[in-house]
């Protein structure tokens, strides 16, 4: 497996360029299920979960190529020849589990593995089974997948889910945009990326309204055409490259980067002391002299701090003046760098979700191990600040969610290199 490695103590500057978002791009696709004529979404990023999802699509039928080297997704699902996703694709990723609303709505059936991806924690389907439950399908679980079937298609209905799970809340809407009659969900995610997947649907002549908001509407439609859709800037990309030049010194420019969609994030960011600008380019971070200042956090639903720049925060904090604690309420098992930041010098104590986190002068570099996606780049950060090398191990991980890392860094300034297996 390829590792990085990456030499600390180099001040940041230049631009970096943020691509379309992994986890709106991931709900896009699906959305080809439930047309038959083609989807294209353009400003796509290139990622092995795209891989990964294109690689799905086609096994249930669809057609999919990526063009413009992977910026541009063609899709058309003129006729499907599968309703049954596979554990050897969805164990790969979570977000398989995004074909199964559309499906149901499409062909009246789906047959879904339970899904695997980053080991954060249980991740179950509960409520995903609920809504689509709540919306008139049968719903068994037999030999670790969902059997769902929905005689005489879905029915719109009202419901609440008990969390706002963001997949629960994209399934959910797909699946009701061709029930028969309305359907009113609450407590429903209400992350960019459902606003996203919701602009997307309605330029295929789906009825939504309130997306963004904790009620969605939706009225159902005979059928969905097909559309051409921008894939949304990824938020988390792009929060993750906000801090590189805080951690390594310096300032870096985020292109096409919106900070309306970071506010939770850029508030702490502020707090610690860090200088944020939204320009016409996109974002503009610079760490002003001196350490930043420790902050207190907590992951929450959007518009909350997000669970997915949790870790990296944590690497900013490990060289923060004083303490800070991070809370982390949406996934439970979520502090598996605090140990491979520690190897690398930092003071962390994890009590069940809640960490500390004292703030050393100076990391050290050591090798260290990747785990989840988000953890991995954590890593990657705290080496841009550490004295001497870090070789972060296994990072398989990060290619399924940052595109061209090693160029995105380097080319702002940072020592990085990978060595490929
Ligand atoms: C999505 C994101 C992921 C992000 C997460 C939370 C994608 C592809 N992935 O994941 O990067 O970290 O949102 O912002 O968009 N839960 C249940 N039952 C369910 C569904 C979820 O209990 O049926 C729980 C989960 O175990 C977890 C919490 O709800 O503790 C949040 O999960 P959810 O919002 O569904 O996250 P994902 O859609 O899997």
């Amino acid at each position: 497996m390829d590792s990085i490695i990456v030499t600390g103590g180099t001040p940041l500057s230049g631009d970096i360029p943020i691509a379309g978002a992994k986890n709106a791009c991931l709900a896009l696709m699906p959305a080809t299920l439930l047309s038959e004529e083609p989807l294209t979404l353009t400003n796509a990023p290139r990622l092995s979960d795209i891989a990964t999802m294109s690689a799905l699509l086609r096994s249930l039928g669809s057609e999919v190529s990526l063009l413009a080297g992977g910026k541009v997704i063609a899709m058309s699902s003129h006729q499907l020849t599968s309703t049954r996703a596979d554990y050897e694709i969805v164990r790969k990723m979570r977000a398989s589990n995004l074909v199964l609303g559309p499906l149901l709505a499409r062909e009246h059936q789906a047959t879904v593995s339970l899904p695997g991806g980053c080991a954060i924690g249980a991740r179950p389907m509960d409520i995903h089974v609920s809504a689509l439950e709540a919306m008139g399908a049968e719903i068994e679980l037999k030999d670790g997948y969902l059997h769902a079937v929905a005689r005489g298609g879905l029915k719109g209905a009202r419901f609440a889910m008990k969390f706002p799970s963001v997949g629960a809340t994209e399934n959910a809407l797909m699946a009701a945009t061709l029930a028969r009659g309305t359907t009113v969900m609450s407590n429903v995610a209400r992350e960019p990326e459902i606003v996203d997947l919701a602009k997307c649907l309605r330029a295929m002549g789906a009825r939504i309204e309130g997306e963004g908001t904790d009620t969605i509407t939706i009225e159902g439609v005979d059928r969905l055409h097909g559309a051409t859709h921008e894939v949304v800037a990824d938020r988390i990309e792009l929060g993750t490259y906000m801090l590189a030049p805080v951690i390594a010194g310096g300032e870096v420019e985020c292109l096409g980067g919106r900070l309306d969609l970071v506010e939770a994030f850029a508030e702490k960011l502020h707090d610690a002391g860090v200088e944020i600008e939204q320009t016409n380019r996109g974002v503009k971070v610079r760490r002003a002299n001196g350490r930043v200042h420790a902050v207190d956090v907590a992951t929450a639903p959007y518009p909350g701090f997000p669970t997915d720049l949790q870790a990296q925060m944590m690497a900013m904090l490990c060289t923060a003046e004083g303490t800070s604690h991070l809370e982390e309420t949406i996934f439970e098992n979520r502090f598996m760098h605090a140990p491979e930041l520690t190897r690398m010098g930092a003071k962390i104590e994890v009590h069940g979700g809640t960490a500390s986190v004292t703030g050393v002068e100076r990391l050290k570099g050591a090798p260290v191990m990747a785990t989840d996606l988000r953890a991995s780049v954590s890593l990657i950060l705290a080496g841009l600040a550490a004295e001497g090398e870090t070789r972060v191990n296994r990072v398989y991980h990060l290619d399924r969610g940052y595109e061209e890392l090693e160029a995105k860094l380097g080319g702002a300034g940072a020592k990085i290199e990978r060595i490929r297996d």
